[in-house]
């Protein structure tokens, strides 16, 4: 039917037709909140470059889980400040590490809240890098993928041991799924699902984590095992071969630039997919609404809604509590 029995205003005409026929939800359970968990400094400490968001101590943390839950959020994720860093990242496999403290910690305060934990080494080695070095046949140091997937694998247990709902490893080495399924199973804890960061792009996106967690890498960047943002068939075929390995969720990261990226791996996966709105995103957005740009409720919740849209089932986001206090 042509113009004018097509009217596709017609549809539109009240709040109340507009949310009979809305098409994709935004609650406060499909959103995850991102924490940063300090071993050492103040209770709560300010980051520069992410207004609102903080550094927090362990009991801090837990305080701030339990407000989470509270607002109805689906999940908090877990970041480890170490007070100590060496070559190898021991903190991240360390029982008594910060992550593992404060997973107990929120099982105090917030004992249904689901708590992931990021799987990386990055923020525990004194490089910076997501793995162990190697230096190769010309003398250049590059991260070892084999070696440093013992210890990541390790770094799962332990979170998982800690009482972690969901481990989600995020250093993009190959065959860290499969790893960490088989130690997983081998230690009985069969019910610990895998969130994979299967497409983690190499993106400038990340700017503000790297300050908040003092993440960058001492030298050189991640481009020998982050995705090349250029590619869309090969982040579709880490998903799929995450999904092999064992992955129970898979993830793609950066959000705004990637919703083509979102679209195409919730289709081909068949299973839960994450976005994660990164810390550069979150701060372009509090940058703009601090100077007036832009009214950041309207733009936050519009964000949000199309990353649903996009097709994925959960969303990480630094704006989850104030998201999640417009919804209810
Ligand atoms: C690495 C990790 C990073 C982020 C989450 N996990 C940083 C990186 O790869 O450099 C970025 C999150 C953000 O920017 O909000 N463990």
């Amino acid at each position: 039917m042509a113009f004018p029995q097509t009217r596709m205003r017609r549809m539109r005409s009240s709040a109340e037709l507009r949310g009979l026929v809305r098409e994709t939800e935004l609650r406060p359970e499909k959103l995850v909140l991102p924490l940063f968990v300090s071993e050492r400094g103040p209770e709560r400490e300010a980051i520069d470059s992410m207004p609102g968001v903080e550094r927090l101590s362990i009991s801090a943390a837990a305080r701030e889980a339990a407000e989470a839950a509270s607002l109805g959020i689906g999940a908090v994720l877990l970041f480890g400040i170490p007070a100590h860093k060496d070559p190898e990242g021991t903190g991240a496999f360390d029982d008594e590490g910060v992550v593992q403290l404060a997973v107990r910690a929120i099982a105090q305060h917030a004992p249904h809240l689901p708590v992931i934990t990021d799987v990386c080494l990055c923020e525990y080695t004194d490089h910076g890098h997501c793995g162990v070095l190697l230096e190769d046949a010309r003398g250049a140091l590059t991260v070892d993928n084999d070696a440093s997937l013992e210890l990541l694998a390790r770094t799962a247990v332990s979170h998982a041991r800690a009482g972690a709902t969901v481990v989600a490893p995020s250093d993009m080495m190959d065959g860290r799924v499969g790893t960490i399924r088989a130690e997983l199973d081998r230690e009985g804890l069969h019910a610990t699902p895998i969130l994979a960061y299967s497409a983690k792009f190499a993106s400038a996106f990340y700017g503000p984590f790297r300050d908040a967690a003092s993440s960058a890498p001492a030298f050189g960047d991640r481009r020998a095992y982050q995705m090349d943002p250029a590619n869309g068939e090969e982040a579709v075929r880490e998903a799929l071969l995450d999904v092999q390995e064992g992955a129970d969720m898979v993830m793609v990261k950066p959000a705004l630039a990637y919703g083509d990226l979102i679209q195409a791996i919730k289709r081909a996966v068949r299973l839960p997919v994450a976005v994660y709105n990164v810390s550069g995103e979150y701060a372009m957005v509090k940058d703009a609404a601090r100077a007036g740009h832009i009214d950041e409720r309207a733009v936050v919740l519009e964000i949000l809604t199309s990353l649903r849209r996009a097709g994925a089932d959960i969303v990480i986001s630094y704006h989850a509590k104030e998201a999640a206090s417009w919804l209810t």
